[in-house]
């Protein structure tokens, strides 16, 4: 038995959601931007991303040809305030920690820093910012049968990460590869919420996401047994005004589901008389205003 299944079998998910949807994992994630070449000089040279294409004023940035990252350049975009929803961040997931370190390599070497470094249990991840301020996480995941799950959930620590065992006494600043491995993709993308138990209750509800592990302030939902695909907190954002459409920053995000998927949550939406757009899959804002697109899997 796949250890994916055996986990989601076994072990108790916290809340689950009353009509599970599966498949479900984050797909690009854009971002509105002011300064392009500051922003494209980071997601190229600093994290290693290629750039893939390019549609009026939005840059695509990904591995081989899937994008991961859009860049939508704004100048005059304005300053959303600092406790405004939207991203917290935006997490590349390396298939093996060997990629990871050299992810932190790619940091390194081109100047940029770290704000963090965390062993999670289920993974180890780095933290920074991009040139406006977008979170960025860069991480690993351990094997599933070493996540510690419990009737309570799955526990999710913030310990020390030791960076020099991360890199094992190679060069810190010579990187491997200046670009991202073919099977790099988003993990996951946490979000500043206005009220976590709201908007918990409709990715349960709406999206078909099972709650994973909660806190007062954040939780954290998946599909299939994986330990987020979505993360959210009010650390910053409680019972904050949503951010202006078009500001800096998140634009929105994408989530790629099974085509029956989606009309199971058009189904859902429109049962609660919830606005979205039904039109090459369906775009929705969720109930921060953080703008959601559904979109088939190809
Ligand atoms: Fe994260």
């Amino acid at each position: 038995m796949p250890s994916q299944s055996k986990s989601a079998n076994v072990k108790t998910l916290l809340r689950p959601a009353d009509t599970a949807i599966h498949g479900i994992r984050p797909g690009a994630v854009r971002l509105t931007v002011r300064d392009l070449g500051r922003m494209r000089r980071f997601w190229t040279h600093s994290i290693g991303l290629a750039e893939i294409g390019s549609t009026g004023n939005v840059l695509q940035f990904g591995v081989g040809q899937r994008v991961l990252i859009e860049l939508e350049h704004v100048p005059s975009a304005p300053l959303p305030p600092r406790n405004a929803t939207g991203l917290f961040h935006v997490a590349l997931l390396f298939a093996a920690r060997s990629e990871l370190a050299d992810a932190l390599r790619r940091v390194l070497q081109s100047g940029a820093r770290l704000s963090g470094a965390s062993d999670h249990l289920v993974s180890e991840a780095l933290y920074l910012d991009d040139p406006e301020g977008n979170g960025v996480e860069l991480y690993w995941d351990r094997p599933r049968h070493q996540w510690p799950w419990s009737d309570q959930g799955l526990k999710l620590a913030s310990d020390r990460l030791d960076l020099e065992d991360l890199l094992g006494g190679n060069d810190p600043f010579k990187a491997t590869s200046a670009v991202v491995p073919e099977m790099t993709v988003i993990g996951h993308v946490h979000l500043k919420v206005s009220d976590v138990a709201v908007s918990e209750n409709w990715y349960r509800t709406i999206l078909g996401l099972d709650v994973t592990s909660a806190l007062p302030s954040a939780s954290f939902l998946s599909s299939d047994g994986y330990h987020h695909h979505i993360g959210m907190n009010t650390w910053s954002s409680a019972a904050c005004p949503t951010a202006e459409i078009g500001s800096q920053g998140l634009a929105g995000f994408e989530l790629v589901l099974p085509a029956a998927a989606v009309n199971d949550v058009a189904e859902r939406l429109a049962g609660k008389n919830f606005a979205h757009v039904r039109h090459d899959g369906l775009t929705v804002r969720d109930p921060s205003g953080i703008q959601i697109r559904l979109r088939e899997t190809s």
